[in-house]
């Protein structure tokens, strides 16, 4: 059984493959439309969601599949105290594959190892979230044709934002990238992101504080939200809170061809003036999010795709 706990669960080749199938089915979704028949994906959600959990369970509806699942952990028994390593081996009885979210780092890891499904990680604490990885990969590569020898600027919550700490790592498998980390002191990128993604392969990288002077050097731009609901105290949210905001006067000093990435949802950090700019690629985001999911299922599930008659995953 294959999971997808993070980025590099998958190799660089079957990355690749999982990005293209996802290319083709955006081009043309009908030769899909039933390769999931009689299978069922369990979303299990322990904290809350809106695109990944409704996307994950559009894209196997979308594949012929059925969903089932929670969204919220108070109406499961991890309420009444159950483990999810239990709940993951439960699972396996009533669904082919588990998508799971939840709030500590490591939980869909801790039930991976107990399911008899593969489980997809949908987003666990401040650590990974590779399926939107996926999504911001397939994002980029259709603005930018490439994923190689980029300046990316990540800004705002460093620290907490999963799916920068999941996009770092998957970036750095591309040659010539270099990487500006954008964020107040506090919020600066974990020491064991640098260590575990930039360190091995020598990745160029820079941290300031300084939006406006790196925007003109910029190729793509990652914005997040503070993450408040990762914060120990309220005090520290409320000082950081609103630390970056780019309207659309900031962003006349990018380049004109510079994509405007955030995984969403936001809060201040991108005003609604942004949203008519042509470089505001954050719909589309959620727009590739469905195909990304659907290559996800079919790849952990080893179906082939129909069209090239090849598995995204080696084995
Ligand atoms: N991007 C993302 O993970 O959004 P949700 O929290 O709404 O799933």
């Amino acid at each position: 059984v294959r999971h997808f706990i993070e980025p590099n669960s998958f190799s660089l080749d079957e990355q690749l493959r999982l990005l293209n199938l996802a290319d083709r089915m955006e081009a043309d979704p009908a030769p899909y439309a039933h390769l999931c028949d009689g299978r069922i994906l369990a979303t299990l959600f322990y904290e809350p969601s809106t695109r990944t959990r409704l996307s994950f369970e559009s894209a196997m509806l979308r594949l012929g599949g059925k969903t089932l699942g929670f969204a919220g952990a108070q109406l499961s028994s991890a309420s009444k105290g159950e483990t999810v390593e239990d709940t993951a081996r439960v699972v396996s009885n009533y669904a082919d594959v588990i998508a799971m979210r939840h709030p500590k780092e490591g939980a869909p890891l801790r039930a991976s190892l107990s399911a008899r499904v593969p489980v997809i990680n949908a987003g666990d604490g401040g650590h990974a979230h590779p399926s939107q990885t996926m999504i911001d990969l397939m994002t980029i590569r259709q603005r930018k044709g490439r994923l190689d020898h980029l300046t990316i600027g990540f800004c705002g919550d460093l620290k907490f934002g999963r799916t920068v700490h999941s996009l770092t790592a998957a970036l750095s498998q591309f040659e010539g990238n270099r990487f500006v980390f954008i964020s107040p002191e506090d919020l600066r990128l974990p020491q064991y992101v640098k260590a575990e993604s930039l360190a091995p392969t020598h990745q160029v990288y820079k941290e300031t504080a300084d939006l406006e002077a790196e925007l003109p050097h910029l190729d793509v731009l990652y914005m997040t939200r503070i993450q408040q609901e990762r914060f120990f105290n309220e005090e520290e949210y409320l000082r950081l809170k609103g630390c970056y905001q780019l309207d659309e006067a900031l962003l006349q000093k990018a380049p004109a061809d510079m994509p405007v990435l955030h995984p969403l949802p936001r809060i201040d950090e991108i005003k609604k003036d942004v949203d008519d700019d042509p470089r505001a690629a954050y719909f589309d985001q959620v727009h590739n999010g469905v195909y990304i999911r659907m290559a996800i299922i079919l790849a952990v599930l080893g179906i082939p795709d129909p069209v090239t008659g090849k598995k995204v995953l080696d084995h």
